[in-house]
């Protein structure tokens, strides 16, 4: 089996890391007998170096016509980029926007997993991160207060701003039916979270939910208001297995989230639209202060690789084996520098990708 993988190595470690992953899914494809196709496409500063632009629409036409979209990092250094002086609809980040957009990639995947092995760079207690914890937040990436109409008026001296967040409940259901399908790849549980108790769209929100639960009779789902949510996550996070929310939740909750595993260095993403396409990255972002050095830690893009096999091309078996050959890594004492400890062997972002392809 071939399938072909546009792939959108980037700025600062994007390219490091980016060739790390594509070394760990070429060892699993020997193993799994599948082939992976990459053309490569340029985005942010490497596009606007070639193009003048962040994001061509030939780049946007070979995404689509690609199996799914790997990607490293987009963003310059702000001090020394030569990018930083341009037009802010020329800086880098504007493609990412554009190719989100353009892409209709409604569903955000964002997982927050603590490493038994890096459990001391965990910032919460011990008896509250206990045998550890493993979820997904599933964040509505298109829609809401981030999309909605907005404008600023002055009345009388008084400048008033208005944002609306609005959502249909079609926009509501497909990100429903991604989070409950994804529970039962999971343990099996909803965590919907709203503030039904003061908002419309919330209430909304959880009616269509609901509607759409009694098709997942195997899969438990429960309510929380997001208040109570931001808290539920530090007090017991091991209680999460799905959280479902709307865009502007999502994201503030998803930082958290990823903020109490403590290795930003480790955590992958994807989002995905109504087929099997997605686009795969790391939750992190260029670090242009590592670039170029062999230091960056290249995990968090091979296990965006693993949930691309798993999400986009349905190869479970394959993607097991690249979160197992991770954790063996880890368990073998290898730390990059951002996640190292007392008595393990530091390694580099090229050898950290050998180890992986390796195991
Ligand atoms: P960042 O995530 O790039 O870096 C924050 C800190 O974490 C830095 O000290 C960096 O060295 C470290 N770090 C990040 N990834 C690492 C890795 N894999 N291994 C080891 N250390 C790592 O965030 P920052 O500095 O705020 O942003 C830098 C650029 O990245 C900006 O241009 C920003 O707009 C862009 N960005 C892009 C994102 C994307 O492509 N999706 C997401 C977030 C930021
Ligand atoms: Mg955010």
């Amino acid at each position: 089996m071939s399938y072909n993988i546009a792939v959108i190595p980037g700025d600062g470690i994007g390219p490091e890391i980016v060739r790390e992953a594509q070394k760990v899914l070429d060892a699993a494809g020997k193993k799994y007998g599948f082939e992976l196709k990459y053309t490569e496409v340029l985005m942010g500063g490497a596009s606007i170096d070639v193009h003048g632009v962040p994001l061509t629409d030939e780049a946007i036409a070979t995404a689509k016509a690609s199996d799914a979209v790997l990607m490293g990092s987009i963003g310059g250094d702000a001090k020394t980029s030569p990018w930083y002086k341009l037009a802010p609809n020329l800086r880098p980040e504007a493609g990412l926007l554009k190719i989100r957009k353009e892409l209709n990639l409604f569903a955000n995947l964002r997982p927050a997993y603590l490493y038994e092995e890096l459990k001391e760079a965990c910032p919460l207690r011990d008896d509250i991160i206990g045998d550890g914890f493993d979820m997904m937040i599933m964040r509505e990436l298109t829609g809401g207060l981030y999309f909605g109409e907005r404008h600023t008026t002055e009345e009388n001296g008084v400048r008033k701003a208005v944002d609306t967040l609005s959502y249909d409940e079609n926009e509501i259901r497909r990100i429903a039916v991604r989070g409950f399908d994804i529970a039962r790849k999971r343990r099996h549980k909803v965590t919907s979270v709203d503030k039904a108790n003061v908002l419309d769209s919330s209430r909304l929100w959880r009616s269509v939910v609901e509607d759409v639960a009694k098709d997942y009779p195997d899969v438990t789902l429960e309510h929380m208001l997001v208040d109570n949510c931001a808290m539920q996550l530090v007090r017991d996070p091991k209680q999460f297995d799905v959280i479902l929310t709307e865009n502007m939740f999502g994201d503030i909750l998803s930082d958290e989230a990823s903020m109490v595993t403590g290795s930003i260095g480790m955590l992958s993403s994807a989002s995905l639209n109504e087929t099997k396409f997605g686009l795969y990255e790391p939750s992190h972002g260029s670090a242009p202060d590592i670039a170029g050095k062999d230091l960056a830690n290249p995990i968090a893009t091979i296990l965006s690789a693993a949930m691309m096999l798993r999400f986009s091309l349905d190869l479970d078996e394959a993607a097991d084996a690249i979160e197992a050959a991770v954790k063996q890594v880890l368990k073998d004492g290898y730390r990059t520098g951002d996640i190292m400890s007392e008595g393990c062997t530091k390694v580099g972002t090229v050898q950290m990708g050998d180890l992986i392809a390796e195991r």
